[in-house]
C-alpha cells in the first residue's frame, strides 16, 4: 500500500492552543509498466506502476518525506510543482538546477514542509520528458479545524489531464533534438489516464460516477506536456474556488482553462436530471504551428442512470478560442479575506523585462544543420552538467555566470510586423542574482519572432501575484497605472498571451536557486528557461538548510 502514514505530534509551545502537524511518509518506486492505449502497447516509466501516479495527501504545516528509488535505466528527479520549499531548495527537483539525477539503483529522500498553502498541486518528473508518464496529484488540506472558505463539498474527486504518445516519449524528444525540428505532437489527451476514442480506435474513456443532489470538489490538474487545455462538463456550471493552491473569489463558468502545470479546484453541483453527460478536454492553440485538434472525452455518470441512456453532449471551444482564455484568466482574483490577505509587494526593488523569442541557431550535429531555439532576453539557456545549487553552495567556479540580462539587449517593436531579421540567439548558463527579501517585478513580454505563441511560465520556490496583463508591447508609463494591487491572483504558473505580456510580482524571501521556465516542455527543451539565485538573509531562519546526506552527485 502506498501512503504509509506515520503520525508524530509536535506541540507548538508558542501557541496557546494545541497545534498538530504530521510527518507523512511515501515510497516512490520508479518502475516500468506496460499498457495498451489507443490500440497500441508500450512500456513506459511510472511511479509505483501507476498512471497517473499515486496521490500525496497532506495538511498545511505537515512535513512530507518521499523516498524515491530508481529501478529503471533512465535518470530521474521529481519536482513538487508549486510547493514553496521554504529553505529546502535541495528538495525542489529540477535536474541540474537543484540536484543531480537519481541514477539507476539510487534513492533520494525529498523532505519538505508545506507552509501557507492549501488546495491542489501536482508532482512530476523534472528531467527530459519523463513527466509525460510520471505525474500525480498533491492534495493539501487546510489546517485541522479550519474550514474551506466556501460551502463544504460532500465529496472530492481528482481529475488529471494528460497527453499520450503511442511512441516512446524519450524517442520523440531525442528525434526532435537530433533533427533540430519540432517534436511529434501527441496522439491523444487523457483524463485520469484514459484517452477517448480516436479514428480507428474506440475507447470508453474515463467515467466520473456521481450521485444527484450533491456538491463535488473537483481537483483538476493539467499534467500535459505541451498543450494548454479547456475542460467542460455538458449541462453543468462549475464554480471556481481555488487556483494553484491559493483561494480565489468564487465565480461560475461553464469552461475552465488550464496551462500545463496549473491546477484548479471547482465545485460541481449535480442538480441536473439523472443521466450521462459528456466531459470534454480540448486543446487551446492560437499559434499556427503544431496543429492538434484531438478532443478527449469522459462521462459524468449519475447513479441510477438507465443503461441505454444517451450521453448529453456539449459544444466544444474552437482551438483558437482566445477570448475564452482571456475571460477566464481575467475572472481570477485572489480571495483577499481577513484570514487569507493578499500580500502583494507595493514597492519594487528589482524591475525586470524578459522578452521571449523563438530563434534558429546553427547546429553541426543536427540533420538539418540548424535547430529551433528559444530565448529570454536573447539568452538560450544551456543546462550545466552539475547542479547550479551544488555549484552555488560549494562555490564551484565555471558552472554558471550571474550576468543574466535584466532587459532585452535589443529593443524593438516586440509584437509588431517589423521583426529582427537575425534569428540567432546567444547561449549560456546565466543566472540572475537577487538579495534576500527584495521585491521583484517581472514583465514577461511575448514577441512575434518566428511564431508568436502563448507561453505558460512557471516559477519555482514562490507564488507570484499577477498584477497586470495585456496585448501588444508593455507600456512602462501607462500600463502600471492599471495594475491590480488589491486582489491579484496568486499563482505559480501563468500564460504570457500570444503577442502580449504579463506583469508578476513576488518577494524573494526564500533563499536558493529557483528555475523560471516555460512549462511547455517543447520550449523548455529549446532553452526557454533561466534561474534566479536568491541569497541567504542574515536572520536565523533566512538561510538554506545544509544539503541532505543522500543528495545525488554527478
Ligand atoms: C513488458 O512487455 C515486455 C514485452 O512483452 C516484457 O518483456 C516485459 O517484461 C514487460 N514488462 C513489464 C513491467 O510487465
Ligand atoms: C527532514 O528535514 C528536517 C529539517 O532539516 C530534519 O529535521 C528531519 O530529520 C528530516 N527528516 C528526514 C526523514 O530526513
Ligand atoms: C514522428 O512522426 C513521424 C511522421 O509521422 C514518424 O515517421 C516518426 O516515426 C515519429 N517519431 C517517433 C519517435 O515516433
Ligand atoms: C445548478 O447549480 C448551479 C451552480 O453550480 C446553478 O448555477 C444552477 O442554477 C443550478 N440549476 C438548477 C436547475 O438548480
Ligand atoms: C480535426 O479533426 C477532424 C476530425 O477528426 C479532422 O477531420 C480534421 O482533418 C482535423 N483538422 C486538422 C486541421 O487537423
Ligand atoms: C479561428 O479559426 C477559425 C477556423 O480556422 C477561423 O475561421 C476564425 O477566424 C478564427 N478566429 C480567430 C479569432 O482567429
Ligand atoms: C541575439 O544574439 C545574436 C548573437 O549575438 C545576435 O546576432 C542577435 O542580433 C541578437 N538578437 C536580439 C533580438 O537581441
Ligand atoms: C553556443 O554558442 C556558440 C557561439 O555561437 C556556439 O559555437 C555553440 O555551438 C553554441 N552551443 C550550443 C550548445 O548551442
Ligand atoms: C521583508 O521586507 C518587508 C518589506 O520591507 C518587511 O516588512 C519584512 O519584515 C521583511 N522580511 C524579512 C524576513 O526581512
Ligand atoms: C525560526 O523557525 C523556528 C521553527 O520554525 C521558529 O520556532 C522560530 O520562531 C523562528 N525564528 C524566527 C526568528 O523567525
Ligand atoms: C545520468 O546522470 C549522470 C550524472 O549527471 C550522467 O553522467 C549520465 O550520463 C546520465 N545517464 C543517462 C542515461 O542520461
Amino acid at each position: 500500500m502506498e501512503p504509509r502514514l506515520v503520525a508524530i505530534f509536535f506541540v507548538a509551545f508558542l501557541f496557546p492552543t494545541f497545534v498538530q502537524s504530521l510527518v507523512r511518509h511515501y515510497n516512490f518506486n520508479v518502475v516500468l509498466k506496460n499498457s495498451t492505449k489507443l490500440c497500441s502497447t508500450k512500456s513506459f516509466v511510472t511511479v509505483n506502476g501507476k498512471f497517473p501516479g499515486p496521490t500525496i495527501y497532506a495538511r498545511e504545516d505537515d512535513n512530507v518525506i518521499v523516498r524515491v528509488t530508481n529501478h529503471v535505466k533512465h535518470n530521474v528527479t521529481i519536482h513538487w510543482h508549486g510547493i514553496k520549499q521554504l529553505r529546502t531548495c535541495w528538495s525542489d527537483g529540477p535536474a541540474y538546477i537543484t540536484q543531480c539525477p537519481i541514477q539507476t539503483g539510487q534513492s533520494f529522500v525529498y523532505n519538505f514542509t508545506i507552509t501557507g498553502q492549501r488546495g491542489t498541486l501536482l508532482w512530476h518528473a523534472h528531467i527530459t520528458w519523463l513527466r509525460a508518464t510520471m505525474h500525480g496529484a498533491i492534495v493539501i488540506l487546510p489546517k485541522r479545524d479550519i474550514p474551506y472558505p466556501f460551502p463544504k463539498p460532500d465529496k472530492e474527486k481528482i481529475i488529471i489531464l494528460g497527453e499520450w504518445w503511442k511512441s516512446d516519449v524519450e524517442a520523440v524528444v531525442n528525434q526532435a533534438t537530433n533533427s533540430g525540428l519540432p517534436p511529434n505532437i501527441s496522439d491523444a489527451h487523457t483524463i485520469n489516464g484514459h484517452p477517448g476514442s480516436v479514428p480507428g480506435c474506440m475507447s470508453q474513456g474515463y467515467t466520473l460516477h456521481v450521485e444527484r443532489g450533491k456538491t463535488y470538489l473537483l481537483r483538476i490538474i493539467n499534467a500535459a506536456l505541451n498543450d494548454e487545455l479547456f475542460f467542460k462538463i455538458a449541462g453543468h456550471k462549475l464554480t471556481v474556488v481555488e487556483a494553484d493552491a491559493s483561494y480565489i473569489k468564487p465565480f461560475e463558468t461553464d469552461t475552465i482553462f488550464l496551462s500545463p502545470g496549473q491546477t484548479t479546484n471547482v465545485l460541481l453541483t449535480t442538480n441536473q436530471s439523472v443521466g450521462k453527460y459528456l466531459i470534454a478536454t480540448t486543446p487551446f492553440m492560437d499559434a499556427p504551428i503544431g496543429f492538434d485538434n484531438v478532443t478527449s472525452i469522459a462521462t459524468l455518470h449519475y447513479k441510477g442512470t438507465q443503461p441505454d441512456t444517451k450521453t448529453i453532449l456539449t459544444n466544444i471551444p474552437p482551438l483558437n478560442a482566445t477570448t475564452l482564455t482571456k475571460t477566464f484568466t481575467d475572472s481570477l482574483k485572489s480571495l483577499n479575506s481577513k484570514q487569507y490577505p493578499t500580500k502583494v509587494p507595493l514597492k519594487i526593488d528589482q524591475s525586470l523585462l524578459f522578452a521571449i523569442t523563438v530563434g534558429i541557431d546553427p547546429c553541426d550535429t543536427c540533420t538539418s544543420g540548424n535547430k529551433l531555439v528559444s530565448a529570454i532576453n536573447n539568452v538560450t539557456f544551456l543546462m550545466p552538467t552539475i547542479s547550479l545549487l551544488q555549484a552555488h553552495y560549494y562555490n564551484i567556479k565555471g558552472v554558471f555566470t550571474d550576468d543574466f540580462p535584466a532587459n532585452p539587449p535589443l529593443v524593438f517593436d516586440y509584437t509588431g510586423a517589423d521583426q529582427p531579421d537575425n534569428l540567432h540567439t546567444e547561449n549560456g548558463t546565466r543566472v540572475y542574482r537577487l538579495n534576500f527579501n527584495s521585491s521583484v517585478e517581472i514583465v514577461l513580454q511575448g514577441t512575434a519572432m518566428i511564431a508568436p505563441e502563448n507561453h505558460p511560465f512557471h516559477l519555482h520556490g514562490y507564488n507570484f501575484f499577477v498584477v497586470g496583463q495585456g496585448l501588444g508591447n508593455f507600456d512602462h508609463d501607462k500600463d502600471p497605472l492599471r495594475f491590480n494591487l488589491v486582489d491579484p491572483v496568486e499563482r505559480n504558473t501563468l500564460s504570457v498571451p500570444n503577442a502580449g505580456w504579463i506583469a508578476i510580482r513576488f518577494r524573494a524571501d526564500n533563499p536558493g536557486v529557483w528555475f523560471l521556465h516555460c512549462h511547455l516542455e517543447v520550449h523548455t527543451t529549446w532553452g526557454l528557461k533561466m534561474a534566479f539565485i536568491v541569497d541567504n538573509g542574515r536572520g536565523p531562519n533566512e538561510s538554506k538548510l545544509p544539503p541532505p546526506n543522500d543528495l545525488p552527485m554527478c
